[in-house]
């Protein structure tokens, strides 16, 4: 399967490897988000998108019940088997997040991390759909994504413009893609698919931060990086809500 916006060969190699103690994703993005998670002892949780497993076994660590990884890359697919090793309340699928998430049950997850992907993705409201799909009534969407204003400030043009960037990723000598939203088209296509905001977060790095990399964690804390929501879906139950559009609806 080769998915074009996955994380493959050099890329994900590196991402895998930075994403351990890097400073934007271990100390920036995942302190937030885990922040935003609360307390997730003994909940079921969907990781859309889940890399090298970091969140997965920082999840678990924390009380998950258990953990469902969705990723599409091949590289950090094998790498998050590693990280996860046996254990047996962990299931990892490989799986193109532009298509539905047909093998997944409805309200069947507590929780649904979306950590620093969706952004890669053109079939984004459909993916919200289905976290919308597979949550129970009251359960709880995590989503991370790159700052509109980093990204204004980084790639220029108009604040408004919706253009897909491809931008040279680290040190990896690869490039990955993405689209760049405003904060209008983010959060609007949150609240459209049904999910009330519960809380918002503009992270910047943590302190561990500056052992890793002090130039890095100074400019986060100059320049907004990333943008992190909590969301919950609705507690009435889908009869009593007109909730999204299906997949293919
Ligand atoms: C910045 S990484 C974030 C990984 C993980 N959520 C984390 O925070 O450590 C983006 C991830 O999205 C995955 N991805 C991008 N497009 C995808 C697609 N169409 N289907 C499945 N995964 C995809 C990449 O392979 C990569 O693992």
């Amino acid at each position: 399967m080769r998915i074009h916006t996955a994380y493959e060969g050099a890329l994900g190699e590196h991402f895998a490897d930075n994403s351990t103690d890097g400073p934007c994703n271990a100390h920036t993005d995942r302190p937030a988000m885990l922040d935003l998670a609360g307390d997730v002892t003994g909940l079921r949780v969907l990781d859309a998108g889940c890399g090298a497993g970091h969140y997965i076994t920082e999840l678990r660590a924390r009380g998950a019940a258990e953990v469902v990884g969705v990723e599409g890359s091949a590289t950090l697919l094998r790498h998050a088997r590693a990280r996860v090793g046996d254990d047996v309340a962990v299931a990892l699928h490989q799986h193109d997040l532009e298509e539905p998430l047909g093998f997944l049950s409805d309200d069947s997850f507590d929780l649904v991390v979306i950590a620093l992907v969706h952004h890669h993705l053109e079939a984004r409201r459909q993916l919200l759909a289905e976290a919308h799909r597979v949550l129970r009534p009251g359960g709880t969407l995590l989503v991370s994504t790159v700052h509109p204003t980093a990204d204004w400030v980084w790639h220029g043009g108009s604040y408004f413009d919706e253009d897909r960037v491809e931008t040279r990723f680290g040190d990896s000598g690869t490039t990955h893609s993405y689209r760049r939203m405003t904060m209008q088209t983010f959060l609007g296509e949150l609240l459209d698919t049904g999910f009330a905001l519960e809380r918002f977060a503009e992270p910047r790095a943590t302190e561990a931060a500056r052992r890793v990399d002090e130039s890095r964690y100074l400019k986060t804390h100059r320049t907004p990086f990333f943008v992190a929501v909590r969301m919950r879906k609705n507690e009435a139950s889908r009869d009593a809500f007109d909730g999204p559009p299906r997949p293919g609806s």
